[in-house]
Formats: structure tokens, sequence, C-alpha cells
């Protein structure tokens, strides 16, 4: 009897030890899967825009790509293919690589132009390439959503970024 009694018990241990173990192998499983989360926060980047003044750019990155935010002045013809408003002000964004062949191209204030320094490619404020020059299609958009009057979030694709699409008839 007391034998018995000593066998349940060993086997009751022994299962408890091996529960444990399952369940300490399984949190090691989901932690190798998960990713890290250097790489979940890479995703996004939250831009301020806040206290931009009419004609100014901000330069940023996403998922390491250079990105540009331009604050329209008044009076700049809006493009509902390349422009968002966010507080009453339009802006336009995009991300600053040559459609041509992955130059970055410079900003020129004085002239509103994208200079691309490889080959003399040519975008304007908003993105569009100029004919004549190599690049053969507009700079891309980033996905972003606006976040209350200041904040934008790249790489979250919002109702402003959705109308944009639209109008490109991208989407
Ligand atoms: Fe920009 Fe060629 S890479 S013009």
């Amino acid at each position: 009897m007391a034998d018995v009694k000593r066998r349940d018990f060993l086997g009751m241990a022994l299962g408890g030890v091996a529960g444990v173990g399952a369940i300490a192998a399984l949190v090691a499983m989901k932690k190798t899967w998960d990713p890290l989360p250097s790489v979940v926060s890479a995703g996004f980047t939250t831009v301020d825009v806040g206290g931009m003044q009419e004609g100014e750019m901000r330069d940023t990155q996403w998922r390491g790509k250079p990105v540009y935010i331009l604050k329209k002045k008044s009076g700049d013809e809006i493009l509902p293919a390349r422009d968002f408003k966010l507080a009453g002000a339009y802006y336009c964004i995009g991300i600053k690589i040559c459609t041509h062949l992955g130059c970055i191209p410079n900003w020129k204030a004085n002239d509103g132009l994208f200079l691309c320094p490889c080959h003399g490619g040519q975008f304007t404020g908003d993105g569009i390439n100029i004919e004549g020059t190599p690049p053969p299609r507009p700079f891309d958009i980033p996905p972003f959503a606006v976040k209350g009057d200041t904040t934008l979030i790249l790489g979250e694709s919002g109702k402003e970024y959705e109308a944009m699409l639209k109008a490109s008839g991208n989407s």
C-alpha cells in the first residue's frame, strides 16, 4: 500500500516537472517567433509637422528611406493625388529617391525643384518628374496617417493617403 502511494507521488511529481518544462519550451519558442521590438517599431515613423512655415521642408526616414514633407505656400496649386490637408494647410510628401536609377535628389528651394545629381533628373516639390529629364515617374508616396493637428505616422495607411491613391487612380 505504501509502495502504491509512493509511486503515485512520483508519477505526479514527474508529470508536474514535465508540464513546467513544456510551458517553458513554448514560451521560449514564442519569443523566437515574435519579431524583435526594434523590428516592430522600425515599420513606423512619427513626424511632428507643428510649427512648419509655408515653403518649409522637413526630412525624415521611413524604413531606411529618405522621406520629405513640404508645407505648401498659400496660392500654390493643390494636386489631390500628391497633396493632403492638415489643420487648414496643405502638405506634400514623398520618398526622395530618384525613379530613374535611385540617386537622392537635392531640394533647390529657390527653384522649387529637386535636382538629381546623377543624370540631371528633376522633380517638382510635389514629387512629379519633369518631362524631358530621365526619371520615368513621380516619387513614390509612403503610406501615412494623420493623427491630431500636427502628427503624421509613416507606415500606417490613413484616409488622407487612401484619398491620394484614389485620386491618382492607384486604389
Ligand atoms: Fe536620378 Fe538618373 S538617377 S536622373
